[in-house]
């Protein structure tokens, strides 16, 4: 997306693309979408696809594939050992981290498992800026635990800051301290900061981060899922980076990370994933787990296929025009409604447009998890699939208490390239309508609650009536509509 001025003087991100093939969406009636969330344990991940109009669960996997990337599948080489294809994907992202090699894997968690089985042992920290679910799943699954030291500012959910994923330094040297080192095996640092919003850290920030790890003797993990977003805001917050390239900001970033690790369901528009590095020490400790969990070492879990259109969809990662669409289109979601009055994560992040759940349901308590019971409200006002990343998408402690999260968000993706601008109007739409009846949202009980990663499969139930209450206000308003 570029820089286009509109004689109107109005800011509209136009996209640099053009949509060429099609998917038939459908949109239930509204006592229908009751219907379906009440099947699905009012939770949007067990909602089936073909009764979801918008699907903003996620960015992953779903985001559209460029012409070049699908034609590329054409000649993907179907070898189980030495494919061309391999290669290929091998060369792309060795040239664009600036590392000597890289270890095949089916998605973004197989990386975190195998990280954690080779590095983490009982009783070991993790700092980083902020978890992520699998990769917090995975270090307590062997015996560590994590420590979150992004800057306090960073969890505040409206800011003008443009870097919220930043690390604290005060607290990182503090943490180094206390745990010592021979404790922490390595720093985890998350690009484009899933939890806390899509929010970015700065290449200074990353800099000064690897530099005190590096100087105690620790590793530098840079989970790269969301780099793509973080490139474009280093690009255009980071006043040192104004005139770099995004292949030189890439570069730039990477050569402060020990190992490299990527959901290819995010970055590179495809279905997979990897670790790169340079230290062949750390390839041959984690090399061995490659064939035991995923596949061999020329395609690791992957379709050939997918690894070929990955191989396209990184190259086109360094086009600017390609890498704002998405955080462009989300700035204009959450002006539209801030416009509204509805409390928004800001500034805007990557991935997808946050509402901020514990003040737009400022009634309902922490533990009656208000960011799933709005998206179940949503789901029902609108048939617009969000996704809760709030309470309920921590853990137990062993003693089982609930731990709060420190953000209650309603996350509504936005994959890259795929809805419409009156798609996303239309969802602002039913938003604020939701804004302005949210006295009759109630929060939700578990009546099923998995132990582990319970957001996933959790079945839950509205307490009292409210759901009913919210379907007949529709109809009072909206009529016979959709
Ligand atoms: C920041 C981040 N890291 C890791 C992962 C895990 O990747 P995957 O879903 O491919 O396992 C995700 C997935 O959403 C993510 O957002």
């Amino acid at each position: 997306m570029s820089e286009v001025k509109l004689y109107s003087g109005e800011k509209l991100p136009l996209e640099m693309h053009k949509v060429r093939v099609v998917q038939k969406l459908n949109l239930l009636p509204v006592e229908a979408r009751q219907k379906a969330m009440a099947e699905a344990g009012n939770n949007t991940f067990l909602l089936r696809n073909e009764d979801v109009y918008l699907d903003m669960l996620t960015d992953s996997g779903v985001n559209a594939m460029s012409d070049q990337a699908v034609a590329s599948m054409m000649v993907a080489d179907d070898s189980y050992a030495g494919s061309a294809t391999y290669y290929r994907l091998e060369k792309k992202v060795c040239e664009l981290f600036g590392t000597s090699y890289f270890l095949p894997a089916h998605q973004g968690r197989a990386c975190e498992s195998i990280l954690a089985s080779s590095f983490v042992k009982p009783g070991d920290v993790v700092p980083m800026n902020f978890h992520f679910t699998t990769a917090k799943a995975h270090i307590t699954r062997v015996g560590g635990r994590v420590e979150e030291l992004v800057s306090d500012a960073g969890l505040e959910p409206e800011s003008d800051l443009p870097f919220k994923g930043n690390i604290d330094l005060d607290k990182l040297r503090e943490c180094i301290t206390r745990n010592g080192k021979e404790n922490i095996p390595f720093v985890r640092l998350e690009a484009g900061t899933n939890l806390i919003g899509g929010q970015p850290f700065s290449l200074e920030n990353m800099t000064a981060t690897a530099k005190l790890a590096h100087d105690n003797g620790i590793m530098v993990v840079l989970d790269a899922s969301l780099l793509q977003d973080n490139l474009h805001f280093i690009k255009v917050r980071e006043a040192a980076c104004k005139n770099m390239s995004i292949r030189e900001i890439t570069r730039a970033v990477c050569a402060n990370a020990d190992i490299i690790y990527f959901s290819a369901r995010k970055l590179g528009f495809a279905r997979g994933g990897g670790m790169a590095m340079n230290d062949r020490a750390y390839y041959e400790k984690m090399k061995d787990f490659i064939p035991l969990f995923e596949g061999f070492l020329t395609y690791g879990g992957m379709s050939v296929r997918e690894m070929e259109a990955m191989t396209v969809g990184l190259e086109e990662t360094m086009d600017e025009s390609v890498i704002s669409q998405g955080p462009q289109f989300i700035e204009f979601m959450v002006a539209e409604l801030q416009k509204r009055g509805v409390p928004v994560v800001t500034p805007a992040g990557g991935l997808g447009c946050h509402i901020n759940a514990r003040k737009f349901l400022s009634h309902v308590d922490d533990h009656a998890y208000p960011a799933a019971a709005l998206a179940s409200a949503l789901y029902i006002a609108s048939g617009v699939r969000g996704m809760e990343r709030g309470t309920l998408s921590e853990q137990r402690e062993p003693d089982g208490t609930e731990p709060i999260a420190s953000m209650e968000l309603l996350r509504l993706a936005l994959p890259r390239r795929v809805f419409t601008m009156s798609q996303v109007l239309y969802a602002v739409d039913r938003i604020s309508w939701l804004y302005e009846n949210r006295h009759l949202i109630g929060g939700l009980n578990f009546v099923e609650e998995p132990a582990t990663l319970r957001f996933f499969f959790g079945r839950l139930e509205p307490i009292g009536d409210w759901q009913e209450q919210l379907v007949a206000k529709f109809r009072k308003d909206l009529g016979e509509s959709l």
